[in-house]
């Protein structure tokens, strides 16, 4: 578990292949200082993404509509989106609607089966619970020929949806920094257990502090030294065996 400093298109291929990528780079929406498009980087995550893996992708709709060429050059195919709803919102413009979401969008290699790719669909309580069983009649020919009486139980989960509320974290490292909780289900859906993921902008290191929580080997990577120092510091302060740079442990 560590956060590199520097560029992700220079060090994380040296920390590849990884079970699961995620990107989080700046959009390039607005005119702040930091939120420069980054280029280049969706080809080498290609390359560093096992081909079991998936990559996920937090961005604006504006962005992967600038974005998606870049994407499929790389050789990287759609597989699904989820909209995560922030109910504090994050807008600042006053002749829009205000912003209370935002794409994760998952990518897998194009040269992969969407069926070979790690997939732990994730469940959640039901709201109301099924009142009826089925049951299938026992004297019903199936395609396969005759098959037994079967029942249905309901056992009270159901398959989580693509809309996911998350509050974005208030006073926290990073501006733009996603939820634990969030980032949690991702990594609980496409990493397996004891699986590596590789965060091209780690930003806070949010996502090292849920991937360790949930026993998944965390690679980060920040560009901005002071971001990156502030990152280390939190994973650090929660997690004694944090490998931080200069430690010769
Ligand atoms: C949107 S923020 C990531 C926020 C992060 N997911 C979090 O939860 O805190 C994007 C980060 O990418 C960093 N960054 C920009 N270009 C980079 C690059 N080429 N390599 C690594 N990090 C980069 C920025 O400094 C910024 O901290």
């Amino acid at each position: 578990m560590t956060i590199l400093v520097g560029d992700c298109r220079q060090l994380m291929p040296e920390h590849a292949p990884f079970d699961m990528i995620l990107a989080d780079p700046p959009y390039g929406d607005t005119a702040l200082k930091w939120d420069r498009r980054v280029e280049a980087w969706h080809r080498l995550s290609v390359q560093c993404l096992k081909p079991t893996g998936s990559l996920w992708v937090f961005g604006s709709l504006r962005y992967f509509m600038a974005d998606t060429p870049r994407f499929e050059d790389a050789g990287l195919k759609y597989a699904q989106e989820i909209v995560w709803r922030k109910p504090n919102g994050s807008g600042m413009a006053a002749d829009r609607f205000k912003r209370v979401h935002e794409h994760v969008v998952q990518f897998y290699r194009r040269d992969a089966k969407w069926s070979d790719i790690y997939n732990d669909v994730q469940r959640v309580p039901a709201l109301h619970k099924s009142k009826s069983v089925r049951r299938q009649r026992p004297d019903r020919v199936g395609h396969a020929g005759r098959i037994g009486a079967h029942e249905y139980h309901d056992d009270g989960m159901r398959i989580m949806k693509s809309v996911i509320d998350a509050k974005s974290p208030r006073g926290g490292i990073h501006p733009t920094e996603k939820p634990i909780g969030l980032l949690e289900v991702l990594i609980r859906t496409s990493c397996p257990p004891g699986g590596t993921i590789g965060d091209f902008f780690a930003g806070s290191g949010a996502a090292g502090e849920a991937a360790t929580m949930i026993g998944r080997v965390y690679v980060g990577c920040e560009i901005d030294p002071l971001m990156a120092s502030r990152a280390q510091a939190r994973l650090a302060a929660l997690f004694p065996f944090f490998d931080q740079p200069g430690d010769e442990r």
